[in-house]
């Protein structure tokens, strides 16, 4: 697969989709697409575009879904960089949301691209399929992204702090906060592509995987990373004692959890032949990543 022309299509689309920078308030949507144009790696409009492929879903179907889930991505890093809870001050290669805009500016634009993510299921996705496949892609984002998903994550994250966390709090807080949404990237694409319950199933648990490898390795980049090629600051997590795999169980353990994981991921790919091709070189990507 090659990455670049189709994160150029994923990033054509969110502009499309997004409000132009002009309109009024010109001052929310210059805070939205600062945020979403800031050179993310897009890793989970990829991830839906090539579960979707898996079951023959095109490109310009699974585009609105993709965008929909980055949108609510980037508005949780949005969040997630605020003074309240991660505090960080660089995100994407540049100052975070609220550093150029300011506390209540960053608050609303997130607010504004997680209301707007849904407008663009409700609305987009319908012009390529029937409305119960509609209904089921809204109420799997809204699990995803709420407390049985990746808000549950971030109140676990947050309320773990200074914590001596349990092996069980610590996967709670993965498989939520990140493998949630990771889950509703495959399942939104094998939703659209009509995937039956058993190959629904196997791609949930095949996410759920690479989902919690991705943090992993977030937590390990955290350590050993390069904070210009991450395009965030490094050394925050143990700052902030926050709960990770490399604080509970040492880098080298972590990232051996990561690789069998990535491993376990893979096997479950394996019945779908080669029209997983895509999806099984994009998990080893994110996997095996410096950025
Ligand atoms: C960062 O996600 C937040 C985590 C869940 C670890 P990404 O590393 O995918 O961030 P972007 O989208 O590339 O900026
Ligand atoms: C973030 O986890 C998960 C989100 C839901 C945003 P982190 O707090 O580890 O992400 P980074 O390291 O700030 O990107
Ligand atoms: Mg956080
Ligand atoms: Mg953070
Ligand atoms: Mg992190």
């Amino acid at each position: 697969m090659d990455l670049v022309p189709l994160i150029k299509e994923v990033d054509v689309a969110l502009d499309r989709y997004l409000p132009a920078e002009s309109a009024y308030p010109a001052e929310i949507h210059r805070a939205v697409r600062y945020s979403v144009f800031a050179g993310g790696k897009r890793l989970r409009p990829l991830l839906t575009i090539a579960g979707a492929e898996v079951f023959g879903v095109t490109l310009a179907r699974a585009l609105p879904a993709a965008c929909a889930i980055e949108m609510v991505h980037t508005y949780s890093l949005i969040h997630d960089d605020l003074p309240a809870l991660d505090n960080d001050d660089f995100r994407r290669g540049r100052p975070s949301n609220h550093k150029m805009f300011g506390e209540a500016m960053a608050i609303l634009a997130g607010d504004a691209l997680l209301t707007r993510a849904f407008e663009l299921l409700a609305t987009e996705t319908a012009r390529w399929f029937p409305p119960k496949t509609v209904v089921r892609l809204v109420a799997e984002l809204g699990r995803a992204a709420g407390t049985a998903g990746m808000i549950g994550g971030q109140v676990v994250d947050i309320l773990s702090e200074g914590k001596k966390v349990s092996a069980e709090t610590l996967d709670y807080i993965h498989r939520h906060k990140t493998g949630a949404l990771f889950a509703c990237c495959l399942r939104s694409g094998a939703i659209m592509g009509g995937a039956r319950r058993a190959e629904l199933e196997r791609l949930t648990r095949f996410a759920e995987k690479i989902g919690l490898a991705f943090q992993v390795v977030d937590d390990i980049l955290d350590i050993t990373g390069d904070a210009r090629k991450l395009g965030k600051k490094t050394g925050a997590d143990r700052e902030r004692q926050k709960a990770t795999y490399p604080a509970l169980y040492g880098l080298e353990k972590a990232r051996k959890l990561a690789d069998a994981l990535l491993e376990e991921a893979l096997a479950e790919l394996a019945p779908f032949g080669d029209s997983a091709q895509n999806l099984k070189a994009l998990s080893r990507l994110l996997v095996c990543r410096e950025a």
